[in-house]
């Protein structure tokens, strides 16, 4: 098992380059199954969770592999499994995401009803009531969702998709692809509006779908009766870019960061700009630049167009050294807070209160042995280690390879002291 030793405390400079959105790749892939043939993901990354999904695909039949050149392709003319097993949806819960686009294909499918996880509960009751309003049949079977569309196939329907949280990204998704090969229109309320599920809608209306609103709540989707394989890249990774801005600022630095797009990182750069950094469009990307005192924040997570769950422990790093107080609410996963103790044995001051972590900035981190829990969790003590006094040890560093390529090669490249060492 990897772990990491990274030196610190060290600047940053040069230029750091996005991969393309797991996020987005995730669902674009089962999308595929949507279309007899070959689809091609130019860009997509080369991630655990990216080859967990490879397996899973080519469990229901498809033929999925890397050319020389690194592009995904998948071949879904053979679907002859419509059954997402257990072993390998244990391990992902994006693998939810197939129930839609089989439904649809196959007209019958059966998925393993995903567990929780380290960052909360995650249920999947508001994907079942949105393929349920379409006219599917859907009933638990030994663990198993078993889902089955009406004889004549699914038919268009209004569907709303808010739930306590919000609206849903996988949700949304499955909902939406289901709904490109039902009959008539559907019209999906409180649809989520990630940059990740327009990527996907843009993806499927290149392959022939036809999807209105895209990037807004409120999807209209006229059925086709088939959709054709296409060729295309995903978006850059938003929290990959959000990452490496935390790294700059965390580090007193200045990093080019190239493959991201601003414009999907509002609520972000906000944030960033609140606490004293300049963050600048430049080159296929941004500069992030941070110098002197590190001002306190308050952050509340929300769905987008709000800041992303997704960065919030990143954040919480960089707030730990600020000059003054923060309080950092999690509305999406109330109990995504693994880091925290981890980050106090980093000599940093974080108290937890139910949803809210009050975040009492020190002059300086200390490094420690850590332990990774889950994927954000892990990239925050990353961020930790590089503005740590000392050698910070980080344990079970999977967890961050399934969402981050090669991200002590990156880091190392524009000047951190990172190494992987198999124990
Ligand atoms: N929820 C329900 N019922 C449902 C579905 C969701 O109550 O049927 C709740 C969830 O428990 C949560 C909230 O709604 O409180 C939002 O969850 P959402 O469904 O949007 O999450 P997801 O689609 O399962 C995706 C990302 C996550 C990211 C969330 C929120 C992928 C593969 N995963 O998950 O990414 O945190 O959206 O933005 O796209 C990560 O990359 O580290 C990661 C966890």
């Amino acid at each position: 098992m990897d772990i990491f030793e990274i030196d610190g405390p060290v600047k940053l400079s040069g230029t750091i380059e996005v991969a393309g959105a797991k996020n987005a790749a995730l669902p674009i892939m089962a999308a595929a199954l949507l279309a007899p043939g070959e689809t091609v993901i130019p860009n997509a990354p080369n991630l655990a969770d990216i080859r967990s999904f490879e397996t899973l695909l080519a469990s229901l039949g498809a033929a999925v592999g890397r050319d020389r050149t690194g592009r995904l392709h998948i071949d879904a003319t053979t679907i002859d499994t419509p059954v997402g097993e257990y072993e390998i949806v244990r391990k992902m819960r994006a693998s939810i995401c197939i129930l839609g686009p089989l439904l649809a294909r196959c007209g019958k499918v059966k998925v393993s009803m995903p567990g929780g996880c380290a960052i909360g509960d995650r249920p999947v009751d508001i994907h079942l009531r949105g393929l349920k309003a379409l006219g599917a049949r859907i009933y638990l079977e030994n663990g198993y969702i078993v889902a089955e569309a009406p004889p004549g196939g699914l038919v268009g329907a209004q569907i709303f998709l808010g739930g306590p949280f919000g609206s849903t990204v996988l949700g949304t998704d499955n909902v939406m692809m289901a709904a490109t090969l039902a009959k008539g229109t559907t019209v999906i309320e409180s649809a989520a509006c990630e940059p990740e599920v327009a990527d996907l809608a843009h993806y499927l209306n290149a392959m022939g779908a036809k999807i209105r609103g895209i990037g807004s709540p409120r999807l209209v989707i006229e059925g086709v009766t088939e959709l054709k394989p296409v060729t295309r890249p995903v978006i850059g990774d938003r929290i990959e870019a959000g990452t490496f801005m935390v790294a700059a600022a965390i580090t007193q630095s200045r990093l080019h960061i190239r493959n991201c797009d601003l414009d999907n990182m509002v609520a972000v750069a906000d944030r960033l700009r609140s606490i004293g950094a300049v963050v600048e469009p430049a080159d296929d990307g941004c500069n992030v630049v941070m110098s002197g005192a590190i001002g306190p924040a308050d952050i509340t997570t929300q769905p987008y167009p709000g800041f992303p769950t997704d960065l919030q422990a990143q954040f919480m790093a960089l707030l730990a050294l600020a000059d003054g107080n923060s309080v950092i609410t999690e509305k999406i996963y109330p109990d995504r807070f693994m880091h925290v103790a981890e980050m106090n044995r980093m000599a940093a001051n974080l108290r937890k209160e139910g949803p809210n972590v009050i975040v009492a900035g020190v002059e300086k981190l200390i490094a420690a042995p850590v332990m990774a829990s889950d994927l954000r969790a892990s990239a925050a003590l990353v961020l930790a280690g590089l503005a740590a006094h000392g050698t910070t040890v980080v344990q079970r560093v999977y967890h961050i390879d399934r969402g981050y390529e090669n991200i002590e090669e990156k880091l190392n490249g524009v000047g951190a002291a990172i190494r992987r060492i198999d124990v």
